[in-house]
């Protein structure tokens, strides 16, 4: 439902009202369009948790910046509390939202994967957070191992948490930069499967990719394009970066995951690689 909607009979400006929002847990994240009062965004927030009762903190959300991925989020109302489990399709994830971002654009993804593993693979998260993909893969698809990557060690925490409070047994966290992960002898050709859900400049970890898969198996390569670079430009750096490793590949599939920014897309290009 609609914020407008929810906080209707409040004195409340409508035009002050955003649209954009999110529930994690017991936390709303709100995004406020810019120059609105600070005031006046507490006064939102203080008619939020008025009107939704399971809702005991709002904070506003700016932007996602640096490369963990890191929220700014600031305090407007309620009990303080940053850290909440948010509950989706059967797993639970905990995190603090002031420090780790979760993207609701993303749920379909994490959904799609889950159908696509076969039996007893074996998977290599390489940009694995608190679990978003790595903890659904294990729970729900026949995988069976999971190497979550985690380079932050805020998220690696968490990550770890969230595996005990799933009960999950399939999944090796490991925390440390995938790029250096990837040169380790003993984590090369193991994957039947790797994903790549990390934004934006992907590209420059596709090697790396190519070093966890066993000679044959599949990538989720995500990144950010231009919509006039698609698919030509995606496809163009796959072909090269095969080439450069001596691999062949196949496009399996392509798609938009969600908006990133006008006229630019997040997308995923599922593909099969042969060494
Ligand atoms: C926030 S997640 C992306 C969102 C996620 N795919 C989803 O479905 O919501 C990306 C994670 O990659 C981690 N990361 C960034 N660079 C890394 C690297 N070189 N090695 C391992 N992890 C890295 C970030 O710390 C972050 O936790």
């Amino acid at each position: 439902m609609s914020l407008k909607r929810i906080i209707e009979k409040s004195d409340i400006d409508k035009a002050n009202i955003p649209s954009s929002y999110q529930i994690l847990g017991d936390i709303m994240l709100i995004k406020f369009k810019p120059k609105i009062k600070h005031e006046i965004k507490e006064k939102v927030a203080r008619a939020i948790l008025n009107k939704i009762h399971n809702i005991k903190t709002v904070c506003e959300i700016k932007k996602v910046v640096g490369e963990f991925r890191q929220p700014k989020t600031s305090f407007l109302a309620g009990n303080g509390s940053f850290v909440t489990i948010h509950k989706e399709h059967g797993i639970l994830y905990k995190l603090d939202v002031s420090k780790i971002m979760f993207s609701k654009g993303n749920l379909f993804e994490r959904q799609r994967l889950i159908k696509q593993i076969g039996a007893n693979e074996t998977i290599v998260d390489m940009f694995a957070g608190i679990g978003y993909f790595s903890l659904g893969l294990a729970k729900f698809s026949g995988a069976k191992k999971i190497y979550a990557i985690e380079k932050n060690p805020v998220a690696f925490e968490f990550l770890k948490e969230n595996i005990k409070l799933n009960k999950i047994k399939n999944i090796r966290p490991i925390l440390g930069d995938c790029k250096k992960i990837s040169e380790q002898k003993d984590m090369q050709n193991i994957a039947d499967r790797v994903i790549m859900g990390y934004l934006p400049n992907t590209r420059s970890f596709l090697s790396n990719a190519f070093k966890f898969l066993k000679p044959k198996g599949i990538i989720h390569y995500h990144d950010v394009f231009r919509k006039d670079e698609l698919w030509k430009k995606p496809i163009e750096i796959l072909n090269k970066c095969a080439d450069k490793n001596n691999c062949k590949i196949k496009i399996i599939s392509k798609k938009i995951v969600k908006s990133y920014a006008p006229n630019v897309e997040h997308v995923v290009v599922d593909v099969e690689v042969s060494k």
